[in-house]
C-alpha cells in the first residue's frame, strides 16, 4: 500500500515535478468541473418537472426584461437583448415540439383549440420581432422600441399560459417524462444556438474588418479637398 502511493508520487521519476504537473492537472479540472457546473445550474434548473422548467424559464426571461428597463448603456442593454432572444428562441421550440403538443392531445374541446391556437399565433408574432432584432444592433432603428413591445407581449403571454395552458398539464401528463425529454432536446438546441452565434460573430468581426476606418476615410478626403484647392 506504501509502496504503491511512492510508486504513484515517484512514478515520473522526476524529483517531485511529476506532483505538481498533477497538480497543476486537478487543479485544472477542478476549475473546469466547477465553470461546467456553474453552466449548468445557470441553464438548466434542477427541477426535472417539465411545468417548472418552463415557469423557470419564464422567471428568467422576466428578470432579463427588468434589467434592460433598469439598464442605461447601450452595449450592456444590446447583450441583455441577445441573452433574452437566445432564451425565447429556445423556450419556444421546447414548447412547440414537446410540450404544446401533449396539451392539445388532451382534449378536442373548441375553447382548449382556441387557446393553443392562440398560444402558437403569439409565438408566431413573437418570432417575427426575434428575428428582426437578432440581425439589429442597439444603432438599429426603432431598436429598444422593438425589444419593449416584444418583452410586453411576452410578458402577456406568460400569463396566458401559465393562467389557462400549463395548469392543464399538471392535470393529465406525465411531467417527469416531458421534462426528460425538453432536457436532452434543450441540450442540442443549446449546441446549434452556440454554432450559429459562432458564426453571427465571425460574420459580424469580417464585417468590421472589410469596413473602412473613419479616421483613414477623413484623412482621404481631407488630403482630396486640399488636392483641389491646390
Ligand atoms: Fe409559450
Ligand atoms: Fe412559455
Amino acid at each position: 500500500m506504501k509502496r504503491n502511493s511512492k510508486t504513484r508520487k515517484g512514478g515520473s521519476g522526476n524529483g517531485g515535478r511529476g506532483n505538481s504537473a498533477q497538480g497543476m492537472i486537478i487543479k485544472g479540472l477542478e476549475v473546469v468541473a466547477e465553470t461546467v457546473g456553474r453552466f449548468a445550474a445557470k441553464t438548466f434548473p434542477e427541477t426535472t418537472n417539465a411545468v417548472d422548467m418552463l415557469k423557470a424559464d419564464h422567471a428568467k426571461v422576466q428578470q432579463l426584461f427588468d434589467d434592460f428597463e433598469a439598464e442605461d448603456n447601450n452595449h450592456a442593454k444590446e447583450r441583455l437583448v441577445r441573452t433574452a432572444l437566445q432564451e425565447l428562441t429556445i423556450h419556444t421550440a421546447l414548447e412547440e415540439e414537446i410540450i404544446y403538443p401533449a396539451i392539445r392531445a388532451l382534449d378536442d374541446d373548441e375553447e382548449h383549440i382556441e387557446i393553443m391556437d392562440e398560444a402558437l399565433e403569439e409565438h408566431h408574432a413573437a418570432k417575427l420581432l426575434i428575428a428582426e432584432l437578432a440581425r439589429m444592433t442597439y444603432r438599429g432603428e426603432r431598436y429598444n422600441a422593438k425589444f419593449k413591445v416584444l418583452a410586453e407581449s411576452v410578458r402577456h403571454h406568460i400569463k396566458e399560459e401559465e393562467n389557462e395552458v400549463l395548469p392543464k398539464a399538471e392535470q393529465s401528463l406525465d411531467l417527469e417524462d416531458l421534462g426528460r425529454r425538453m432536457t436532452m432536446r434543450k441540450e442540442e438546441l443549446l449546441k446549434t444556438e452556440s454554432r450559429s452565434n459562432g458564426r453571427a460573430l465571425r460574420s459580424s468581426v469580417r464585417k468590421r474588418q472589410a469596413r473602412p476606418r473613419r479616421g483613414s476615410q477623413t484623412a482621404k478626403r481631407s488630403s482630396q479637398s486640399a488636392g483641389s484647392r491646390r
